[in-house]
C-alpha cells in the first residue's frame, strides 16, 4: 500500500498583464467566484493531502481570498518575483515535508479544470507525467514535443516555437503529477535562457528519465485564462453546465442561453426563470416560483409559487410564497413580501416588511415601514422615512387604507382599519378605524374658467 502523501502546488503569483485590471489574475470571477475557488475546489475534491498556494502578486487579497474560504486547509508560499512557473514552483519546494512523495502542479489560471482528470493523474506512476490536449487555435499555449516512438519529450513555449512546432496542435494546459526527489534535482536545474528570459516549469519535462506519461483531456476543461476573452469563454462553459443540471432537475428556462445563474444560487425544480433573468450572490428560488424576464435578484430568496414579473431588481429580500412583483419594481436591502403580498409596477421599497396579503401596486415608495396584514396603500404614495439626518419607521395596522397620493412622515402610525383620505399629508399618528384626512377644502368658482377663456382669445386676436 502507497502510505506516502500527496501535495498539489497551485501556483498563483503571476500578476495576469493581459488581464488588464490592478486585480490579480486568479481573483477574477467565473460564475461569481474567484478564479482560484475553483482550482482550490477541484484539487480539494482529487483526494490530495495538502494544498500549498504559490502567491506574489497581489499576495495580500489572494490570501485573505484563501484564508476566507478554506482557513488554515490551504497553506501559502511566497514567490518574491515573478520569475516564471518553474522558480514559482521552487518557492514552495521548502514547504514540502519528507513524508510527502509526490506533487500535482496546477496552474492557477486552470479554472474549469475536475477532480476527476486530477484522480486520473495521481493514478500514474513516473517520475513525471502531464494532462494534455488537442486544440484547433493552439496559439498562446506550450506546445507538446514527441519523440519518434511517441514519448512525451519537451513542451516549447510559443515564443520559442519554430515554423513547424507552432503548427503542433497537441498542447500543454499545465497540470503535472511529479515524484518530488525528480522534482527537487530538476527544478534545481532549470535555466533561463529562452525568449521570455524566465524559469519555465515546462522545461522539467526535457529532463525526466525516458520522457514524460502523458493523459489526453479534452480542452473544454482545461482552458487557460489569461484575458478577458479567455475569462468569458471559460465562464460559458461553467455557465452552459450550470443551466444544462438546473434544466435536468425540472428548472424551466426561456431561452437559456441568456440566462445568468451564480455558482452559489439555488434553484429548485419546478421553479421558472425566464428571458435575460440574472440570479446573482446568493439567492434562492423555491419550487413553483417564476422569475420573468430581464429581473435581476441578488441575495435573495423567493418563495414558491411567487411570481416575479419581468425588469424587476432586487437586493438582499425576501419574497413570500404566491407574492407577485414587478414588472419593473426595485426591491432594496431587507424588503420582505409577506405571503400573498404585492408590490406593483414603478414601486421602490426598502427595509420594509409588508405584511399577508398586502399590496402596494402603484408608483409608490415605501421605505422603513411595517405595514400588517391585509394593507392597501393607493398609487403614489410615499413613506417620508428620512429627514435629512435620521431614517424613521412608518407602521401601519392590519386593514387599513392609505388613499393615493399621501404621505407618511415618518415617525408615524396608521391604526388597524384606519382610513387615510387620498391625498393627506400624514403628520400624527391615526387611532385604529379612524379617518385621516389633510388637504385643503375644495372650492368651486361657476363661470371662472369660460371668462378666462374668453379674455384670452380677445387678447390673442388683438393687433
Ligand atoms: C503556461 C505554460 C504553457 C501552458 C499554459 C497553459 C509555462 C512556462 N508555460 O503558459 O506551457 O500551455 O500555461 O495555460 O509554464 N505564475 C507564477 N509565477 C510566475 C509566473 C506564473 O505563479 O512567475 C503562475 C500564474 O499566476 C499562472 C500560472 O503560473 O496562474 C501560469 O502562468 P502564465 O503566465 O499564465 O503562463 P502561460 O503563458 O499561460
Ligand atoms: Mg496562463
Amino acid at each position: 500500500m502507497h502510505t506516502a502523501k500527496s501535495v498539489a502546488i497551485i501556483l498563483a503569483a503571476g500578476q495576469g498583464k493581459r488581464m488588464r485590471s490592478a486585480r490579480p489574475k486568479v481573483l477574477h470571477e467565473l460564475l461569481e467566484r474567484s478564479m482560484i475557488a475553483w482550482v482550490v475546489d477541484a484539487t480539494r475534491s482529487s483526494g490530495v493531502d495538502e494544498i500549498i498556494v504559490v502567491v506574489g502578486h497581489g499576495r495580500d487579497e489572494v490570501e485573505a481570498e484563501l484564508r476566507r474560504l478554506y482557513g488554515e486547509h490551504v497553506r501559502t508560499a511566497v514567490q518574491q518575483k515573478q520569475l516564471g512557473t518553474g522558480d514559482a514552483v521552487r518557492a514552495a519546494l521548502p514547504l514540502i515535508g519528507d513524508e510527502t512523495d509526490r506533487a500535482l502542479i496546477i496552474n492557477g489560471d486552470c479554472p474549469l479544470i475536475e477532480a476527476e482528470a486530477l484522480r486520473s493523474l495521481l493514478e500514474i506512476r513516473a517520475e513525471l507525467a502531464l494532462l494534455t490536449s488537442t486544440i484547433d487555435n493552439p496559439h498562446g499555449y506550450g506546445r507538446i514535443l514527441r519523440d519518434a516512438s511517441g514519448r512525451v519529450v519537451g513542451i516549447r513555449e510559443e515564443k520559442d516555437c519554430s515554423e513547424s512546432e507552432r503548427a503542433i496542435s497537441e498542447v500543454n494546459p499545465g497540470v503535472y503529477l511529479a515524484s518530488i526527489p525528480f522534482l527537487r534535482r530538476a527544478i534545481a536545474a532549470l535555466s533561463n535562457e529562452n525568449a521570455q528570459g524566465e524559469y519555465y516549469l515546462t522545461d522539467i519535462v526535457g529532463m525526466a528519465e525516458g520522457g514524460a506519461a502523458s493523459l489526453s483531456h479534452p480542452i473544454d476543461r482545461l482552458l487557460g485564462v489569461n484575458d478577458p476573452l479567455e475569462l468569458s469563454r471559460a465562464e460559458t462553459v461553467l455557465l452552459r453546465e450550470r443551466r444544462e443540471r438546473l434544466m435536468r432537475e425540472g428548472v424551466k428556462m426561456r431561452l437559456p442561453e441568456t440566462v445568468f445563474v451564480s455558482a452559489e444560487c439555488e434553484v429548485e425544480g419546478g421553479a421558472e426563470l425566464g428571458a435575460n433573468v440574472e440570479l446573482r450572490g446568493r439567492t434562492i428560488v423555491r419550487s413553483g416560483a417564476k422569475i420573468d424576464s430581464g429581473s435581476i435578484l441578488l441575495d435573495v430568496e423567493v418563495l414558491a409559487d411567487a411570481y416575479i414579473k419581468p425588469y424587476t431588481v432586487a437586493e438582499k429580500s425576501v419574497i413570500g410564497e404566491r407574492a407577485e412583483i414587478g414588472p419593473f419594481s426595485h426591491l432594496r436591502p431587507e424588503t420582505e413580501i409577506g405571503e400573498g403580498g404585492k408590490i406593483g409596477n414603478f414601486c421602490e421599497t426598502k427595509k420594509t416588511l409588508l405584511g399577508k396579503g398586502s399590496k402596494v401596486n402603484h408608483l409608490s415608495y415605501v421605505g422603513d415601514g411595517e405595514i400588517g396584514e391585509g394593507v392597501n396603500i393607493g398609487a403614489g404614495t410615499i413613506f417620508c422615512n428620512y429627514d435629512g439626518a435620521r431614517k424613521q419607521t412608518t407602521v401601519i395596522g392590519d386593514g387599513a387604507f392609505i388613499g393615493s397620493d399621501s404621505q407618511l412622515v415618518a415617525p408615524v402610525r396608521v391604526g388597524k382599519g384606519a382610513y387615510v383620505a387620498s391625498g393627506t399629508t400624514v403628520t400624527r399618528d391615526v387611532p385604529d378605524d379612524a379617518l385621516a384626512i389633510a388637504r385643503a377644502k375644495q372650492e368651486n368658482r361657476e363661470g371662472f374658467a369660460a371668462r378666462l377663456r374668453r379674455r384670452n382669445d380677445s387678447a390673442k386676436n388683438s393687433p
